[in-house]
């Protein structure tokens, strides 16, 4: 059997903040968030932009580009760490708004690794016959967990919301996922902290401590999901990596001795939406036309836990 991406979907919040924009009440400036990050802009939701209200257009989105109908999506997993309630889901919030029937929801945190975990997630329940077509939803609305006094978190990240549509077939020219890596150590968890406690809710970050992870730990994992999957660099028509900060893809690429062209980014204008900046990036590329059928694609995402994965996937 195989799994495969049938469609994609994406929202941000209607309010784009520049980096110029913080620096009126921040003391940071343009040209040191853009060197040391390769961020310009954030979109931070309102008063009525939810992760449901987000989730809901970029479901739809992501249902239309499949040719999907409601009644057919029998999995829903929403990737998050910044839920809005303990109950119902996101996932089960979602469900409700486009109208699909009855389906297994539940919500799942991996932080910034989220999208991977539920992708590697829906692909094992859906192999074990619990659902054929699956909507997976990655995103934050991380903007309620900033201190926007505190310079040195609050640039780095945005609200977003993220979609796939998966789908089992036994066509053996559908695309697939070849395989997936997964890990996490939570022993070194204290360097990337956000809590519910409405006293002491900010996101705290050890900023170096965390770099230093990630340019490590992102090509290992890609290089161990490349083996697994029998997967030639050559082969790979792009690296898909969570959109964190230049700085670390541009090291990760370094390290790997592959071309920076084969490492799409947008972060420039969405900043780090955690669980969503994979499936908004795949988003961007499959309408914009970069990415065609039987193109070998490996995601990769790191972040709090700390938590870490890569995929590769057929097209
Ligand atoms: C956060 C990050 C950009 C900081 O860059 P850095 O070069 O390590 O900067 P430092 O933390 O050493 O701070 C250097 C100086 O810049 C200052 N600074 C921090 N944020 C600033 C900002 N937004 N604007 C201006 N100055 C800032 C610091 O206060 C410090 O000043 P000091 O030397 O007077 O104490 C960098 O560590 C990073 O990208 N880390 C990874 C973060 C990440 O991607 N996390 C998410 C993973 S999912």
């Amino acid at each position: 059997m195989h799994i495969s991406i049938v469609g994609t979907g994406s929202a941000l919040p209607q309010k784009a903040v520049s980096n110029d924009d913080l620096s009126r009440t921040l003391d940071t400036s343009d040209a040191w968030i853009y060197s040391r990050t390769g961020i310009r802009y954030r979109h931070i939701a309102g008063p009525e932009e939810t992760f449901a209200t987000l989730g809901e257009k970029a479901a739809r989105d992501a249902m239309t580009a499949a040719g999907v109908r409601p009644e057919e999506v029998g999995l829903i997993i929403a990737a998050t760490a910044t839920a809005g309630n303990v109950t119902p889901s996101s996932a089960c919030l979602v469900q409700a708004r486009i109208g699909v029937p009855r389906a297994v929801c539940f919500d799942l945190n991996a932080a910034c690794s989220g999208f991977l975990y539920a992708l590697r997630t829906a692909e094992a329940l859906m192999r074990s016959g619990v659902a054929g077509t699956a909507l997976i939803l990655g995103g934050e609305i991380l903007s309620h967990f900033l201190d926007w006094n505190d310079r040195s978190t609050c640039v780095l990240f945005g609200d977003a919301v993220g979609a796939v549509v998966l789908r089992a077939s036994e066509d053996p020219d559908a695309g697939d996922i070849l395989g997936t890596v997964l890990a996490a150590d939570g022993s070194q968890g204290a360097c990337l902290t956000g809590r519910s406690d409405p006293d002491n809710h900010y996101l705290h970050m050890d900023g170096q401590q965390v770099f230093r992870f990630a340019v490590r730990t992102v090509p290992e994992v890609i290089e161990e999901v490349l083996r697994q999957t029998k997967t030639e660099k050559e082969q790979v028509r792009y690296y898909v990596l969570h959109q964190a900060n230049a700085r670390i893809i541009d090291a990760a690429a370094r390290r790997m001795q592959e071309p920076l062209e084969k490492f799409p980014m947008n972060m420039e204008r969405t900043a780090n939406t955690s669980a969503a900046s994979i499936p908004i990036l795949l988003d961007e590329m499959a309408r914009g036309g970069k990415i065609s059928r039987g193109d070998r694609l490996v995601l990769a995402g790191f972040g709090g836990g700390l938590t870490w994965g890569a995929s590769v996937v057929r097209w």
